[in-house]
């Protein structure tokens, strides 16, 4: 592998990342923030990854002889995007087929038939016959003949006279589960659009579809205004529960940002903010329930009680949303503790209760939550994760944003991959996870976690690596970067400290997955496959997350990533109340196992503080 990095731009997004050569092209799409469907699990045979090289060089055509690819296909540019790698700067056309987001089939289907799009608003033109003397039915009446036998509240009724008569008895009925929602002059039932919101603790990402066909016409993304009132949910909930104006403070924040998100997807798509008649929210818990107005107080001591279990349905404008005066705020159902409507909104995008298989689907942060479904039962649970693999409380640890140290490759030496193509400042969480799998493998971090000193150095250990290691006030460190190839002037470490931040942070992960499997009776090796969602889960190497233990030990063919299934979980439900009503199915059907105070989970945690000794197979992620 050559140092250097190459630039792979992706289109129609026209996103470009640069990645070290070498880097498979599904990963370089997930660094750029675009998820490629691999059902396969990366083994070539599906064909479901499929991408088209429109210029630049890869390894291979990226599959086997006899593969899914035709001849003409190959011919034509397209490649395996989980076998091929970039060996020099690439421009990458994604077919929409090829994306996660494209499970959104499910719903319109292939053909262009409808399937369950189903939302909860919809809209009927109507031209109604003016009243004669034969003809002297109520204006209420002659409307329901014409749009269905919807309730109508009183303050519509009110208006409805006036509006008949002043737009020559024609117009287009809102329609909301069953209720008149408003009335609009003219034909506008094409004009429907509802926003979907993943609200994560950090970021929040909102996606505008027009109802009537389920086409996406806005996506955007902000940070979550709360940051300024503390980095995670144990600080913001600290907060509310010590000021008793902050609850307020905290939901504005939030609605801000909202609004921030529904003003560039009405600016993309020219669509006025009075045409989003739903906006449906999936969060964690502390997220929907300040969002909701409700205090979250109770989330910040044992037992960890939420406000509610069942899907909240508000008023999007009382709240302060900018929508239709009428819009609905559906907001997930939640499970118990942290475990929150966005896990619930990633198990409806999984179908996680119709896996022949047991499967577990993580996603992990600051919480990890962590479901096992099997045979139709699941469990759930969350477990502290701490902020390690946001970079906080390592010592040169950031937020995986320009300048971050986002990969690391331990071979002879150390070769790095930078956010930004800029120099490195310090290095986030999927850094530190590839910096420490490497460091056992060359045999210079034991299983306890300790860094050899430089003296105690396997004898075969290559030069290069063993120059790195250094000894600091007793203490090992390795270097990752020098001083002189840094944006700060300083060496960028990892510290012994950083290993053991590192591996509590796993150890509660994994002590979590082993609880809920030896509470089904399971282990590791039943599982047919491991999911893997939400921001950072895209973004870990598989074998290196296995090989410190995050990750249980299978075949990486059975790990997963299943891209921002919160987000997709909330189209779901925008678009169809069939799926409104599975999320509802799944929430019954999941039990909760508190982890907190639970002394079996204790025992796992202290066994998993240690790394494991084992090693499987390597994955395709490089
Ligand atoms: S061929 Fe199946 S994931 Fe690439």
């Amino acid at each position: 592998m050559k140092d250097g990095e190459l630039k792979i731009t992706f289109q129609p997004a026209g996103r470009s990342v640069f990645v070290l050569p070498h880097t498979s092209l599904v990963e370089a799409a997930g660094l750029a923030g675009i998820i490629l469907q691999t059902p396969c699990g990366g083994k070539g045979t599906c064909g479901k990854c499929r991408v088209r090289v429109l210029s630049g060089r890869t390894s291979a055509a990226g599959q086997a002889a006899g593969g899914p690819l035709t001849e003409r296909q190959l011919g034509d540019g397209y490649r395996l995007a989980c076998r091929a790698s970039a060996e020099t700067p690439l421009v990458v056309e994604v077919p929409e087929e090829s994306t996660f987001g494209a499970h959104l089939q499910i719903l319109v289907g292939d053909t262009g038939e409808k399937g369950n799009l189903n939302p909860a608003v919809h809209k009927v033109h109507f031209r109604l016959p003016p009243p004669t003397s034969e003809d002297v039915r109520p204006d209420l009446a002659r409307l329901r003949d014409a749009v269905g036998d919807v309730a109508v509240p009183a303050d519509l009724l009110t208006e409805i006279p006036a509006f008949l008569r002043a737009h020559g008895w024609q117009g287009t009925a809102v329609i909301a589960s069953g209720e008149l929602a408003g009335l609009e002059p003219g034909d506008t039932v094409q004009e429907t659009y509802g926003l979907g919101v993943d609200v994560g603790t950090t970021t929040v990402v909102g996606t505008l579809f027009r109802l009537a066909d389920g086409a996406e016409r806005g996506l955007a993304s902000r940070m979550n205004s709360q940051i300024a009132f503390g980095d995670d949910v144990i600080s913001r909930i600290l907060r509310i529960r010590e000021n008793a104006g902050a609850l307020p403070e905290l939901q504005h924040a939030i609605l801000q940002t909202i609004n921030d998100i529904i003003r560039a997807v009405c600016q993309q798509s020219g669509i006025p903010p009075e045409r989003i008649y739903e906006v449906c929210v999936a969060g964690n818990s502390t997220m929907q329930q300040i969002l909701c107005g409700f205090d979250p107080s109770a989330l910040g001591e044992v037992p960890f009680v939420q406000v509610f279990d069942r899907a909240q349905t508000l008023s999007a404008s009382r709240l302060g949303i900018l929508a239709n005066a009428r819009a609905p705020l559906y907001v997930f159902p939640q499970i118990g503790g942290f475990v929150g409507g966005d896990t619930v909104a990633g198990m409806v995008a999984a179908r996680l209760d119709r896996c022949e298989r047991p499967v577990l689907l993580v996603d992990i942060g600051t919480n990890g939550e962590i479901v096992l479904s099997h045979g139709g039962d699941m469990l759930a649970a969350s477990t502290a994760a701490g902020p390690a693999f946001e970079g906080a409380r390592i010592r040169q640890g950031m937020r995986a944003t320009v300048g971050a140290i986002e990969k690391v490759i331990i071979g002879e030496d150390v070769h790095i991959n930078v956010i930004g193509n800029a120099r490195p400042s310090g290095l986030c969480g999927t850094a530190l996870i590839d910096a420490a799998a490497g460091m056992l493998r060359a045999g210079i971090l034991d299983s306890t976690g300790r860094i050899v000193l430089p003296e105690e150095a396997p004898p075969g250990l290559a030069p290069a690596l063993r120059a790195r290691l250094q000894k600091d006030d007793g203490h090992a460190r390795f270097v990752l970067v020098e001083a002189d190839e840094t944006a700060t002037g300083e060496p960028i470490c990892l510290w012994q400290r950083d290993i053991r931040e590192l591996q509590l942070a796993t150890a509660a992960i994994r002590a979590g997955i082993h609880l809920l499997l030896r509470r089904a009776g399971l282990s590791a090796a039943d599982l047919g496959a491991v999911l893997l969602a939400g921001a950072f889960g895209n973004f870990i190497r598989r074998s290196e997350a296995r090989r410190i233990g995050l990750l249980p030990q299978i075949p990486c063919d059975r790990i997963r990533f299943i891209g921002n299934a919160a987000s997709l979980g909330a189209k779901l439900v925008l678009l169809s109340q069939e799926e409104r009503r599975y999320a509802a199915e799944i929430r019954e059907k999941t039990r909760h196992v508190d982890l907190s105070g639970d002394a079996e989970f204790q025992a796992e945690f202290a066994e998993a503080m240690i790394f494991p000794e084992a090693d499987l197979d390597a994955c395709s992620d490089h």
